[in-house]
């Protein structure tokens, strides 16, 4: 399997021509599992790209549709030229309180839409602290695929984010034992790739996605350069 780079521009405010010059000059992004997680603004855009860099969104509702407003549904997101989302990031659940059940129906609606999503999932300080790591990320896992099957978060290839709270825009990663725990955790309880998220930049890129139980990182602050991102898919190994 390829090892996966995705970006996660957050809220971002690169304007259509920034992110159209981002994406000018990203040398063999295509031969590689490249991906963005866009701002919904600058999905349009950036999809399509001749890169082949795969745009998603960074979030949507559990319903299809309705009187939600500001709000956006997997549907809208499809029809922008999204091929994945991201959902349950650690900023939504912990700045915006979105709860384990929410992200459920978030992971159902787009099964039935047929958009692929990445879970993200990670523990806070005081979680880890109070040794509560893995039961945060159990019940996380086991709440977003309650009632889902094997089969179907295969089939629309679905990916989970492991993101420790503590180490997303700290400059503070993770250490590699730590991570190798929870990722060996999770792919004991489902067959999917586990990415790395928090505080990924160039010093430690190689080593995480060297490790046999990363399969790609998720990474924030430093995918907004290009020269940066750019360094990171020619790292990136290819199979
Ligand atoms: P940073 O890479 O800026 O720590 O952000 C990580 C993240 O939240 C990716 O989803």
């Amino acid at each position: 399997m390829k090892k996966i780079l995705i970006g996660n521009w957050k809220m971002c405010d690169k304007s259509a021509l920034d992110a159209l010059h981002f994406l000018k000059d990203l040398p063999g992004a295509q031969k590689k599992d490249v991906r963005i997680a866009a701002p919904f603004t600058l999905i349009r855009e950036m999809a399509g790209n001749s890169l082949k860099i795969r745009i998603g969104g960074q979030n949507m509702h559990s319903f299809g549709e309705g009187a939600f407003t500001g709000e956006i549904s997997a549907k809208m997101l499809r029809e922008a030229g999204a091929d994945f989302v991201l959902l349950g990031h650690s900023e939504r659940r912990h700045l915006l309180g979105e709860t384990n059940e929410f992200i459920q129906g978030k992971v159902e609606r787009a099964l039935v839409e047929g958009l692929s999503f990445v879970l993200c999932v990670g523990e806070t300080l005081e979680e880890r602290e109070s040794e509560e790591t893995f039961d945060v990320i159990q019940t996380q896992l086991e709440s977003a695929f309650d009632g889902i099957s094997d089969d179907q978060l295969e089939s629309c290839n679905a990916l989970i984010a492991y993101e420790p709270v503590w180490a997303i825009g700290t400059g503070k990663s993770a250490e590699m034992d730590q991570i190798i725990k929870v990722h060996e955790f999770i792919k004991s309880k489902y067959d999917l790739p586990v990415l790395y998220g928090g505080s990924v930049n160039l010093e430690n890129f190689q080593k995480l996605v060297g490790s046999r139980s990363i399969d790609g990182v998720l990474v924030g602050g430093a995918s907004l350069g290009a020269a940066t991102f750019s360094q990171m898919i020619q790292l990136l190994p290819e199979g």
